[in-house]
């Protein structure tokens, strides 16, 4: 479908969901990758229609604004030419039901660990008042802020070795109103030594290298210091779980993802006895290990 074929079919759509459906037709009619925060055309064509709309129920709910399509075909055409994801074009990302603002310095937040933070941990962490919680390489602040939305009671430190990163991700704790309550530290993995924590979490770079040019293009729009994880997508993993012993508390757990790396980590440690997390919504590639299994795994 060509972009004029588009316009033509916009300014004849009586509603906002046959918009939906004619820009999810013109995605679909294009080589596009979906999996930056969507993993369909359509969720995508409703995700630009809202946005363009400034998620107002009122005119979601009206007929289309002709005023807006613009601004639709606009961020359409971008979408296809330039492989950009939606996100940024955007420069918002939703994650565990919160508004981020995202652009080029920070990955799109899509981590299946939402899930798992929305349900506060439950059932493999039981919090308790005053737990401290660590986000190493937290990117827009994604995984950090909405533990501390939906788990009040934690206290949440997040660390990036990206001073860019930390700049959105600090926009976003003022925008969510959770300065108070996280605390974003410039850091190469750790924060300098003092606290402990029940929780560490972390989705690190993990994609080896030689993959990158593989990737489809929109990927080539994220910083690759969010991406490349080494020859085999170890290189951060293994650090990081080389030093977690020394910040996590007595009965405190290692939560990473190593997406598409859980072969290369299974193979680099057969004898580690983690724990693969399943997800209702999809995603895997992420384990939880206990401070006292990885400690004697360690020293073994
Ligand atoms: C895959 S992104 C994840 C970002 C965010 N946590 C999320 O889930 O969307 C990895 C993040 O780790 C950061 N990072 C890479 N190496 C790091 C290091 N040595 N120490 C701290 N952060 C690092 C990158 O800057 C990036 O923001």
């Amino acid at each position: 479908m060509h972009l004029v074929e588009l316009e033509q079919a916009l300014r004849t759509g009586v509603d906002c969901e046959t918009w939906v459906q004619r820009i999810a037709s013109y995605f679909e009619s294009h080589t596009l990758y979906f999996g930056h925060g969507t993993d369909n055309a359509a969720d995508e064509a409703y995700w630009l229609v809202r946005a363009v709309q400034g998620w107002s129920e009122g005119a979601w709910g009206s007929p289309p604004d002709p005023s807006a399509i613009p601004r639709v075909l606009e961020l359409a055409r971008t979408r296809v030419e330039l492989r950009k994801p939606m996100a940024y074009l955007l420069g918002e990302a939703w994650f565990a039901g919160l508004r981020f603002t995202v652009d080029d310095r920070v990955l799109v937040p899509r981590s299946p660990l939402a899930e798992l933070i929305e349900s506060c941990f439950e059932p493999w962490c039981r919090i308790a008042p005053g737990d401290r919680l660590l986000d190493v390489g937290t990117g827009s602040g994604c995984l950090a802020l909405a533990a501390a939305y939906h788990c009040p009671s934690l206290r949440v430190d997040a660390t990036d070795v990206s001073s860019a990163a930390l700049e959105i991700a600090k926009s976003n704790a003022a925008a969510l109103e959770l300065e108070d309550r996280v605390t974003l530290i410039l850091a190469d993995l750790y924060p300098p030594r003092g606290a402990v924590y029940e929780i560490i979490v972390s989705n690190p770079p993990y994609v080896p290298t030689s993959r990158l040019a593989e990737l489809p293009r929109e990927y080539t729009h994220e910083p690759a210091l969010g991406l490349d994880g080494g020859p085999v997508g170890l290189d951060v993993i293994a650090r990081l779980l080389a030093e977690a012993p020394a910040y996590l508390a007595p009965g405190g757990s290692l939560i990473i993802e190593v997406g598409e790396a859980q072969d290369a980590f299974t193979a680099a440690y057969p004898e580690l006895p983690v724990t693969w997390l399943e997800f209702e919504r999809g995603g895997e590639g992420v384990f939880l290990v206990s401070r006292d299994d990885l400690t004697g795994h360690l020293t073994s």
